[in-house]
């Protein structure tokens, strides 16, 4: 039995579970040894707060309450989705928000950027030069609230700590109550990997419900080496936190880095088409910075036979849509 901290209901959960049937059937008609496909549709937490973050956010705003805080400051890339979650929720419990955003690009007010707008959160832009020097900028904000007789709570990028890990946890138990459902034992969970907190969460989760399942997160950024060290790290904190042991090295962190493409948020024509076929084949829309290329990825892994002769595969959709219509031109039409 796992026991779990405070946490507020905010995500629209369980998610649906279901199989990817023409996909997997398109696949094997190409000659590939396809694993039966499953999708978890965790794209589908909200409308204005879809995606990943949301189960996250339930423990971190709980944390934040319990400390009495009346703002929250967190921070991401221009198009962050987590920043967009935090944004609505905190403005929907009654907190002020204040987003520190790399934008690395002139900020366009589309996608989720024109989202943290309606909602009127604070922004702060950063260039990546003076992004690097994150943990100041949190410093910088956390005093000036303080000196304003505010109390700030603030939240790492994706929302990636040892609290945010919870939602991850919990995630796994409701994959686990899946698949007990469908009376399936699949193989692998594969999903987008950027901050850690959802492979951490899902590592560390199937490990404590002794679930027999390989977690493997494919890259959007950052190599293998950083989600080792990262996830650990997570993990690490979590340890301390809820003051449970947990034996690092029996948990098999899995990355697979070679799908990351020109760099973070920029996709490639074979994304953008792979979201087009998979649109197409099963009505399922995918984002560009995120799940299109573990996604696109993981049907290229099946493709040269790295999972033949695994029983099943559940691909965790984590959201991004917005992220989407911020490169919509990309889509050609
Ligand atoms: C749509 C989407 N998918 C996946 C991820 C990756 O999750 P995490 O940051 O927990 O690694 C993110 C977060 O940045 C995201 O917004």
């Amino acid at each position: 039995m796992i026991s779990y901290p405070d946490r507020l209901n905010l995500a629209q959960i369980p998610t649906p579970f279901y199989r990817l049937d023409r996909l997997t059937e398109m696949l094997r008609s190409e000659g590939a040894e396809c694993p039966q496909l499953w999708i978890k549709r965790d794209d589908q937490t909200g409308s204005l707060t879809s995606g990943n973050k949301v189960r996250k956010l339930e423990f971190l705003l709980a944390e934040a309450r319990a400390q009495g805080c009346d703002t929250l400051i967190t921070s991401g890339g221009v198009q962050s989705n987590h920043c967009r979650a935090t944004a609505v929720l905190g403005t929907q419990l009654g907190f002020k928000v204040h987003l520190l955003l790399r934008s690395d690009i002139e900020p366009q007010p589309v996608g989720n950027l024109l989202i943290d707008q309606l909602v009127d959160a604070r922004i702060s832009h950063y260039s990546p030069q003076e992004f690097r020097k994150l943990d100041l900028l949190f410093a910088h904000w956390q005093q000036h609230y303080t000196e304003q007789g505010s109390k700030a709570y603030s939240i790492p990028t994706g929302g990636s700590n040892g609290t945010g890990l919870w939602g991850y946890i919990a995630a796994a138990q409701e994959l686990q109550q899946d698949f007990q459902q469908q009376g399936i034992s699949p193989s692998y969970i594969i999903h987008a990997t950027g901050s850690g907190g959802t492979q951490a969460g899902l590592t560390l989760g199937c490990n404590l419900l002794g679930m027999d399942t390989q977690v493997e997160g494919y890259a959007v950024c950052d190599n293998n080496a950083y989600f080792k060290h990262k996830v650990t790290e997570d993990i690490l904190h979590w340890s301390e936190q809820s003051s449970m042991a947990v034996d690092i090295s029996a948990l098999s962190i899995v990355t697979e880095d070679n799908y990351i493409g020109p760099d973070y948020g920029q996709a490639g024509p074979e994304i953008f088409a792979s979201i087009k076929q998979l649109a197409s084949l099963e009505g399922v829309i995918l984002d560009p910075v995120y799940t299109g290329k573990a996604f696109y990825g993981m049907v290229e892994e099946i493709r040269k036979g790295r999972y033949a002769g695994a029983s099943d595969i559940v691909f965790v959709h984590t959201g991004g849509l917005f992220g989407l219509f911020a490169q919509q031109q990309k889509l050609n039409y």
